[in-house]
């Protein structure tokens, strides 16, 4: 037996912030976020819209889209990086939100990975028999660990959900395979230092600015690179396929440069890669469930389109996984 999506959702706050906006918050340009980074625009999240309520979203167009009710989940895995609270998990608030009542509910953290993660495993429980259907969201309100006078970072992300309900399937398609990486060696390079167990929540750590997300960019796009095409390759070879056999790509949407050159290097095409960036930005462990679903609702990607998810991040964190659709 074997897993497959049964559905998908996904969805953005209304808020949208250009780069003209973020003009006026720091020294920075829409030029140049567009030529460094290809975004244009990003979501931010309302006073008080938490993450839960970017995943209920998701997660109900999700179970919609599969024909899939609520009260038949069995479990519910949230990725996420910024979730509601430290206590309880995400996970649990949107079991007791969709009204869930029979399924178990974690937060899984990976950052831009958490989505591929969370899949696997929802994909390792429901090939086992002991789940039959797992909802998987990613949601991120990236903009509550934005520091908004630091332009290495803030043009980067947004906020937003994408979610999948994952079930058992007996026909020749589903999730194949996904692999999953991590070096914690080069932890340092995204993080956010603060608010955790190593330096909890004080005036020190506000007048540090520890809360927020910082990242070494540059160094961190050439490992993304490496990373990413390596992923990529192992996915296909790991099912005795090729590149060529690739019909889409869905990669995490960190930075259109980076995608340009792991596509360069595979030798596939832009066209085959689903690309939202320009208009969500960097949402983390969003960013793949909502690109998605987007590509899922526009029809490009159709039944037996052969699709390839790749994503790298925090951890650091690397993986990718292959689908039939
Ligand atoms: O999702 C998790 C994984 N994250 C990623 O994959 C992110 C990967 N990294 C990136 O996307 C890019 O490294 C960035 C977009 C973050 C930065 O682009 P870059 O081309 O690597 O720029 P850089 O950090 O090498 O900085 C080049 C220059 C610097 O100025 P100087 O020192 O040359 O005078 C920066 O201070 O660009 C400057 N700079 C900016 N200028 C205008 C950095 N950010 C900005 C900005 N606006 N927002």
């Amino acid at each position: 037996m074997r897993s497959h999506i049964l559905g998908t959702g996904s969805y953005v706050p209304k808020q949208v912030l250009t780069n003209v906006d973020l003009e006026q918050l720091v020294d920075t340009s829409d030029a140049w976020i567009v030529e460094r980074t290809g975004i244009r625009e990003r979501r931010r999240a309302a006073p008080g819209e938490a993450c839960s309520d970017l995943g209920v979203q998701a997660a109900q167009q999700a179970l919609s889209a599969a024909h899939i009710q609520a009260a038949d989940l069995d479990l519910i895995i949230v990725a996420t990086c910024t979730g509601d609270s430290p206590l309880p998990s995400t996970a649990s608030l949107i079991q007791y939100r969709l009204g869930a009542a029979r399924a178990a509910a974690f937060d899984i953290s990976a950052a831009c990975c958490g989505f591929v993660y969370a899949l696997s495993v929802a994909d390792a429980f429901v090939r086992s028999g002991q789940y039959r259907y797992v909802l998987v969201i990613g949601a991120e309100v990236m903009t509550s660990i934005t520091d908004w006078t630091d332009r290495n970072t803030c043009v980067i992300f947004g906020d937003g959900a994408g979610a999948a309900v994952v079930g058992p399937t007996e026909e020749d398609r589903g999730l194949l395979s996904i692999h999953l990486h991590a070096d914690g060696r080069l932890s340092d390079l995204i993080c956010v230092p603060g608010g955790g167990s190593s330096i909890p929540a004080s005036e020190f750590m506000l007048a540090e600015r520890l809360q927020f997300v910082k990242m070494r960019g540059n160094e961190t796009f050439k490992i993304a690179v490496k990373t990413m095409e390596g992923a990529v390759r192992e996915a296909v070879a790991a099912q005795d396929l090729t590149v060529a056999d690739i019909d889409f790509l869905v990669p995490h949407q960190a930075n259109i440069r980076i995608l340009k050159a792991v596509v360069e290097r595979l030798g596939l095409s832009m066209d085959q890669v689903i690309i939202n960036l320009d208009r969500v930005g960097n949402t983390s462990a969003a960013s793949i469930p909502l690109a998605l679903d987007e590509a899922v609702r526009a029809g490009q990607i159709q039944p037996g389109s052969l699709i390839v998810l790749a994503a790298f991040g925090a951890g650091l964190t690397w993986a990718s996984g292959v689908i039939r659709w």
